[in-house]
């Protein structure tokens, strides 16, 4: 049994670390490595690594996109999410497509903020990228009453609220503040605070005092938001989390079987992120 994460860059994906710990836990004979994809040449890469007997693939940046246009058999929430990080290849040669960052979003609240209960106020999601659209249509689907994007560039805000329905509503930026004082998980799907890029100021100090932050970036693993949202004393949700949570079932669609959830991959993702951040 073979699986990979493909994608460009690739070479600091933890994916393989977290895969890698699962399948010594499990005893299972398998591999899982990482594979660097050059821009424009994703399909036939794909179809080589189908070629090689891989039971699938995670897609990363910046071919989710292309992933789902790829696949033979997306699944619902790839469709809505508009995007595939995950890709498993069928005996009969089909591609079947699906997206399980919702997923990892959701079960990252569900170990880090436990008892939060997503259905009962709003959620206000700062961006409007392909990661945003992804988790506002994961959002919906467990049961938000409304996700509120805000954005920069409002009109991709306003795109992502038409394709996804009227739950999902586009506000510009200055108007976060505004909007705030409603929001039960506040979610950062910016690439600000990213390492090495600018952030920007979060209106975190009129957020409820029982508000869930959530970061889906993990570079640093304490973002500028994170660290902002921790002072005024919220709880707070980190991108690693996601990271893991989106891993299990992609780890049980390549090697059959769930992963074991008692071997602490948190702990080896930390310390590999350790001397970057
Ligand atoms: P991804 O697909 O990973 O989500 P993306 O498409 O580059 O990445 O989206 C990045 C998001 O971060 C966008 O919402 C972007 O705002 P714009 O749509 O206005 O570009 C947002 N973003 C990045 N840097 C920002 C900053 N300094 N201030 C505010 N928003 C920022």
């Amino acid at each position: 049994m073979k699986a990979a994460v493909v994608g460009n860059p690739i070479a600091h994906s933890l994916s393989p670390l977290i895969h890698g710990a699962w399948l010594k836990a499990g005893a299972l004979d398998g591999t899982y490595e990482r594979v660097l994809i050059p821009l424009g040449a994703f399909p036939a890469e794909i179809h080589r690594l189908q070629a090689q007997g891989l039971s699938g693939v995670n897609v990363t940046l910046p071919f989710k996109e292309e992933a789902l246009a790829l696949a033979d058999e997306p699944s619902p929430r790839a469709v809505l999410a508009g995007a595939a990080n995950l890709l498993v290849f069928g005996a009969d040669g089909r591609i079947c497509a699906d997206n399980t960052d919702g997923e990892g979003m959701l079960g990252a609240v569900a170990a880090q903020a436990p008892g939060f209960d997503l259905t009962a106020a709003p959620v206000l999601m700062f961006g409007a990228g392909g990661a945003a659209r992804g988790a506002a249509a994961a959002l919906v689907a467990a049961g938000a009453p409304s996700v509120v994007i805000v954005n920069r560039t409002l009109a991709r805000a306003e795109a992502i609220a038409a394709e996804l329905g009227p739950k999902v509503r586009a506000f510009s930026l200055g108007e976060a503040a505004a909007l705030i004082s409603d929001a039960g998980l506040i979610v950062n799907a910016t690439s600000a605070g990213l390492a090495g890029q600018p952030g920007f100021d979060f209106p975190l100090d009129r957020a409820p005092r029982a508000a869930v932050a959530m970061d889906m970036v993990y570079k640093p693993l304490i973002t500028p938001f994170l660290a902002q949202a921790a002072d005024l004393g919220l709880r707070t949700v980190d991108g690693l989390e996601m990271l893991i949570r989106q891993a299990v079932p992609s780890f049980a669609a390549f090697f059959g079987q769930a992963p074991d959830l008692s071997v602490d991959v948190r702990g080896l993702c930390l310390a590999a992120l350790e001397p970057a951040s």
